[in-house]
């Protein structure tokens, strides 16, 4: 009995002395969704070191920085040849990588980098395929914090997949270098289900958002359900954000920001942070707005009612309150209600208005608000 015992707790010391760095590691990366700001939405094939260095400056000087935005990624198209002994090199657009990461740590942010598991990326560049040891330590030597690994151009079966994505992994840890690991596979294969175990540190769970209601909508709505596998060290991705690069009203800007902070959704800025409106530097920084997004409980948000085009959704947050998107997916303003015993409320609660900055008062029972068409009212609600 005592020797079963003794068995038994040397068998539980060791298993957590295996597995406690691993999960330590992936938690220490991504404790909460990763923020920052990625060059493809705007920019694409366009990207190059000028632009990155000016973004870079733009990210500090408009408040982002200060607002909790730290990773400048460079999307697809950076990757040149091999040389002869197989290591990667930068194309002409990027005459310099080290010197940029320089330059980019210099400002207090962190790089990040673009891959594929393929011979050649989503945009016919050099791809990783063969040489994932070799790209891994390339990018840390050039001081990359991050990577974005693009299925794109490969093929085969959902262990080829896992496979791929492990053996990245594998590399990216043995460089010793912190480098936060983004899974891009459109969430073929209930990516939510195994993106942690492959050491995703968030994960794409849908295809390519484009700067229009229906697709952000598209996205962002279809992640009900995806809440159980989010937490931090690892997170749902319904891809960067759109906001401020001109394709929908200021009310659907509102609501795709307001639903990725429900989602606790990576904020990636996928704007041009040195041509921002006013508008658009108070919706990407408003600091009650990324604390819902922040909040260290991790949990993601989920639709507590739905009555056609019109939801309600919920983010429970670490102090016990809960935050309430009245999302309206029609085309006329319309008045909404969330019920508090749909949000485990009952009795008083006060309500603050995160857009606007605003107390709303003390309400029993439910919050009932008008919301513009494709708008949302993203509150705070606490029982009293
Ligand atoms: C895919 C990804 C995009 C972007 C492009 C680059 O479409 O989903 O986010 O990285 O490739 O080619």
């Amino acid at each position: 009995m005592r020797k079963g015992f003794f068995a038994c707790v040397v068998i539980v010391f060791v298993a957590l002395a295996f597995s406690l760095p691993c999960a330590a590691q992936e938690t220490d990366l991504a404790p909460t969704p990763p923020m920052g700001w990625n060059s493809w939405n705007h920019f694409a094939e366009r990207i190059n070191d000028k632009i990155v260095r000016e973004e870079a400056d733009a990210m500090v000087s408009s408040g982002l920085k200060a607002a909790g935005y730290q990773y400048i990624v460079i999307d697809d198209t950076w990757a040149g040849q091999r040389d002869a002994q197989g290591f990667i090199h930068p194309n002409d657009k990027f005459p310099d990588m080290k010197a940029l990461a320089d330059y980019v740590h210099s400002k207090g942010l962190k790089l990040g980098i673009y891959s594929s598991p393929a011979a050649k990326t989503c945009a016919d560049y050099t791809g990783s395929l063969g040489h994932e040891e070799q790209d891994a330590q390339t990018y840390a030597s050039w001081g990359m914090d991050y990577l974005k690994y693009d299925w794109c151009q490969s093929g085969g079966s959902v262990d080829d997949m896992k496979a791929a994505y492990t053996k990245m992994h594998e590399a990216l840890l043995k460089t010793g270098r912190p480098i936060v690991f983004s899974l891009c596979q459109y969430g073929w294969h209930k990516v939510w289900e195994w993106g942690a175990s492959v050491g995703g540190n968030l994960w794409r769970t849908t295809g390519d958002i484009s700067d229009r209601y229906f697709s952000m909508a598209e996205n962002g709505f279809n992640q009900n359900g995806l809440e159980k596998y989010a937490g931090p060290g690892h997170w749902n991705d319904p891809d960067m954000l759109e906001v401020g690069n001109g394709g929908m009203s200021e009310d659907e800007y509102r609501t795709h920001m307001a639903l990725w902070v429900i989602l606790a959704a990576p904020l990636m800025a996928g704007n041009d942070l040195t041509q921002m409106t006013p508008y658009t530097i108070e919706l990407l920084t408003n600091p009650e707005v990324i604390a819902v997004d922040q909040d260290p409980l991790g949990k993601q948000g989920y639709r507590v009612k739905q009555e056609g085009a019109f939801e309600v959704w919920m983010k429970p947050m670490a102090d016990g309150s809960k935050v309430v998107g009245l999302f309206n997916r029609q085309y006329t303003t319309e008045q909404m209600t969330v019920d508090f015993s749909d949000i485990g409320l009952s009795g008083d609660a006060t309500v603050r208005d995160l857009l606007l900055h605003e107390d709303r008062g003390t309400f029993t029972d439910k919050f009932s608000a008008y919301v513009p068409r494709h708008g949302v009212v993203l509150v705070r609600i606490r029982a009293k």
